[in-house]
């Protein structure tokens, strides 16, 4: 680096952006972690430029440059690097043009659409050298990183063997998009406010699908980060309507799922499923429980409902043969002495424990000291190669090897319209006018 400082331009400032990277940031810089800096802030949302650009200014007394245009801020804005936090098929367009136009790039999950354009974007990243990581806050939680800890390092539950993990509920169907009221935004207080969020999530070439792709990859990731490299998938996944048939296989392309039936194999022995639905009336079910040859480890955040996407954001606690009970605060506290202060200090840099902070940070540090970051853009599209396996596993009906989905040769059609869009509208080759 030849400036003291990153320069840092945040494209896409809707509600993850303002609602927790920024302020993320802040939190940074609270901690004296304080190698960068916010210099450009983009939407064509001129209100959530602006919303975002005053908070900056107050919390971080920064004067990020406004821009509407994602091409004029890659080609004019003074940064070094980008933190992409736009709509999902955005991701790789906005990330290979900011690649090859030199500069790092952080991009939200899910990482891309396909794994055909994931694959474009890690491979530009080899390509360029630049710095690509994945944004993925969930493993980064104090809960998670004791849970990896207690599996994989303290071996607590012996040798892991399975997980289960259900959540059924019954919510009204969500209205239409355009009947929807504005969003509430930040997910913080203190977070800036701005207008509504757009309906990009319903557009299949945008949204790449629904809860699978969208918080579903937090859950896929965290499963990988737990047991490693997956092997089998067969999924069922259901889109029920109201009152109309139940939406299924080739047909879910069509529709949002808002059901799945999913077991998942890994390469080390371990098989579990993930079945969830909000739109199940009647009894309602909650487990999160993982199995080894000593013990087990359940997650009791029940109340919350993002507990089938986000492990251990709360409370759990671990069982063993021998009749030992910790509580998952407890489980943390055993991690620390164990692993000592220097890896306390990399999992919590200056004691953030914030994920979204954290995660920011390890992609801030990773360019300041030209290293990999945690997960990369080839770690992002292992991920996608798993929320891909599902998707073509419940569309053509049979079970599916992840590494098939991930090199190509598994492509039964769930990707192919969405790869076909992409395909003509791929990034385009921009020059730096800024320095
Ligand atoms: N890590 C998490 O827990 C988490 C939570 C929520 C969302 N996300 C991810 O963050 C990303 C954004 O989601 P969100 O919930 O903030 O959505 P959002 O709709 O609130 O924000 C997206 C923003 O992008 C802007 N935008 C759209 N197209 C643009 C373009 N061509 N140029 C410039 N700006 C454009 C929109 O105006 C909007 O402000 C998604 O990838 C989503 O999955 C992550």
């Amino acid at each position: 680096m030849t400036r003291d400082k990153i320069r840092l331009g945040i494209i896409g400032c809707g509600g993850i952006a303002r609602g927790r990277h920024i302020t993320g940031l802040t939190q940074l810089k609270r901690a004296g972690l304080d190698n960068f800096e916010v210099t450009a802030v983009c939407d064509t949302v001129e209100e959530n430029v602006s919303a975002a650009a005053q908070y900056l200014q107050r919390e971080q007394g920064a004067n990020p440059e406004p821009f509407s245009d994602w091409q004029e801020c890659l080609t004019r804005a003074p940064v070094d690097a980008v933190d992409i936090c736009l709509p999902h098929g955005l991701h790789h367009v906005v990330g290979i043009a900011a690649l090859e136009a030199g500069l790092h790039v952080v991009v939200e999950k899910p990482y891309t659409v396909t794994v055909k354009t994931g694959r474009q974007l890690a491979e530009t990243a080899d390509r360029t050298g630049k710095v690509l990581a994945t944004a993925v806050p969930h493993r980064r939680m104090p809960g998670q990183r004791a849970v990896h800890w207690a599996i994989n390092e303290g071996r607590l539950i012996g040798q892991p063997r399975m997980f289960f993990t259900e959540y059924t509920q019954w919510r009204p169907p969500p209205a239409p998009p355009s009947a929807r009221a504005p969003s509430q935004t930040g997910a913080q207080s203190g977070a800036p406010a701005g207008p509504a969020r757009t309906n990009w999530r319903h557009d299949r070439m945008m949204g790449g699908g629904a809860g699978v792709i969208d918080s579903g990859f937090h859950f896929l990731d965290t499963i990988r980060y737990f047991y490693g490299q997956p092997e089998t998938v067969y999924a069922e996944l259901r889109a029920f309507g109201p009152d109309g048939p139940a939406m299924r296989g080739a047909q879910i392309a069509e529709e949002r799922e808002n059901a799945a039936v999913i077991m998942i194999s890994f390469e080390n022995g371990v098989a579990g499923t993930w079945c969830w639905s909000f739109q199940i009336p009647g009894k309602e079910t909650r487990n999160s429980v993982i199995y080894g040859s000593e013990g087990s480890i359940e997650d009791t955040g029940y109340s919350d409902r993002f507990s089938v996407y986000h492990l251990f954001m709360h409370v759990g606690e671990l069982r063993r043969l021998d009749g030992t009970i910790l509580s998952l605060g407890e489980l943390e506290g055993r991690m620390r002495r164990e692993i000592g202060p220097d890896r306390v200090q990399r999992l919590f840099p200056n004691g953030v424990t914030d994920h979204f902070a954290t995660e920011l940070w390890d992609f801030l540090d990773a360019v300041e000291h030209n290293r990999k970051p945690e997960v990369d853009g080839w770690g992002g599209l292992a991920t996608t190669a798993l929320v891909e396996s599902i998707y073509e596993s419940a569309y053509s009906g049979q079970a599916v090897k992840v590494a098939d989905v991930l090199s190509g040769q598994t492509y039964h059609g769930w990707q192919r319209d969405i790869d076909d869009y992409w395909s003509q509208r791929p990034a385009p080759k921009l020059t730096r006018r800024a320095s």
